[in-house]
């Protein structure tokens, strides 16, 4: 088996990095782009959202190694940074089973705080525009308290994100602990789950079948998204920052959904007709990052244009739905080569 080539990083300079729900969509391209640094990556997943497919051309690597298991129960290994991404991220993976969504949140975030505190490692926690709720401030900076309906078919998530961000914070406080929390906003790209359920893969793939497009409420809704690259970038610069404050990651490049719908449509040419269905319940209506927090303190804004971003997104969903045998391997190369 061939790998592709790392660079070299001595002793001194190669960290031990963990990344939890390293096999999904965010985690995986993640770990392409710390694997290409030349560290060495712990990958602990428990495939519930993940696939080994998604970092199948790392295993083997001597840099590499890849944990079955589930964040809920404690791990005690030695690790000098954590990305804390597990959790299902998209409304139908997080309502399936809302009680163990709390549980991945909460305990799972005190198991990798815990450890955290014990090695002194860095974490990060992978935090969500979600904690704004359907916002009643636009766009959403960092000091904006949110509006979250607390017993909502969304709470098991997005009060869940919460609750485990003042637990960072008060690990912060109380035991000295060096944390980073990433709000990040929708993102989308190579690899996202095909059920994930949310609009840019729901598009893409219904035009891809030439089935109807649905749009949920009367489209007028925004959102604003962002390509895997950016985020996995701005996670970087934020673990590598000094600043420990709440950092909102995203693209402010807002649209409606209509829009989004009418841009893939007409990139694809299908058949597919827009067809609007009735709204879901607590969507948020509007969705736009404040970026300030991180061009100012991480220097980070993202570069990767919508339309660059739908196409690779379309060529992945595409070699996806044409894949017939198991033996076709994954041939999405890391997004970083
Ligand atoms: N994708 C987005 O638009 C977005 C937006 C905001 C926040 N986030 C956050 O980023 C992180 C990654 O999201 P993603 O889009 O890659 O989702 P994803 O579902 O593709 O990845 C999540 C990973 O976590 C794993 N996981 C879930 N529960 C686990 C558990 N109990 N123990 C171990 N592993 C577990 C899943 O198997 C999967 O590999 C999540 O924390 C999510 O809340 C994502």
């Amino acid at each position: 088996k061939t790998y592709p080539e790392v660079n070299f990083l001595n002793y001194k300079d190669r960290k031990k990095i963990l990344v939890t729900g390293g096999a999904g969509f965010v985690g995986s391209h993640l770990v392409d782009k710390l694997m290409l640094q030349g560290h060495e990556i712990t990958v602990m997943d428990n495939f519930f959202t993940g696939r080994k497919r998604n970092v199948e051309h790392w295993i083997g690597h001597e840099n590499f190694e890849l944990l079955n298991h589930d964040v809920v129960e404690p791990l005690y290994i030695e690790v000098d940074e954590i990305y804390h991404l597990a959790s299902p991220a998209s409304p139908p993976h997080y309502m399936f089973n809302p009680i163990k969504t709390i549980k991945t949140n909460t305990i799972g975030t005190i198991n990798m705080l815990g450890l955290a505190k014990r090695v002194k490692a860095k974490i990060l926690f992978a935090s969500t525009s979600e904690v704004y709720g359907d916002p009643e401030k636009h766009p959403q900076d960092e000091g904006y308290w949110g509006h979250v309906n607390p017993i909502g078919p969304r709470a098991c998530y997005d009060e869940a994100k919460r609750v485990a961000e003042t637990m960072c914070y008060a690990y912060q406080k109380q035991e000295n602990v060096d944390v980073r929390v990433a709000r990040i906003f929708n993102t989308y790209g190579p690899r996202m789950h095909m059920n994930d359920g949310r609009v840019v893969s729901n598009f893409i793939l219904q035009a891809l079948q030439g089935i109807p497009m649905t749009v949920y409420g009367s489209g007028e809704q925004t959102r604003s998204f962002q390509y895997v690259t950016d985020l996995v970038d701005g996670l970087v610069a934020l673990m590598a920052s000094n600043y420990t404050k709440p950092t909102n990651i995203g693209n402010p490049d807002e649209h409606r959904i209509i829009e989004f719908a009418t841009i893939i449509k007409n990139l694809l040419g299908g058949s597919s007709e827009i067809v609007n269905k009735p709204p879901v319940e607590d969507d948020p209506q509007k969705r736009k990052p404040d970026i300030t927090t991180a061009k100012k303190h991480i220097h980070w804004q993202p570069k990767v244009p919508l339309m660059v971003g739908i196409n690779k997104t379309i060529e992945y969903f595409r070699s996806e739905l044409r894949r017939s045998k198991h033996s076709e391997r994954n041939i999405w190369k890391p997004e970083y080569l």
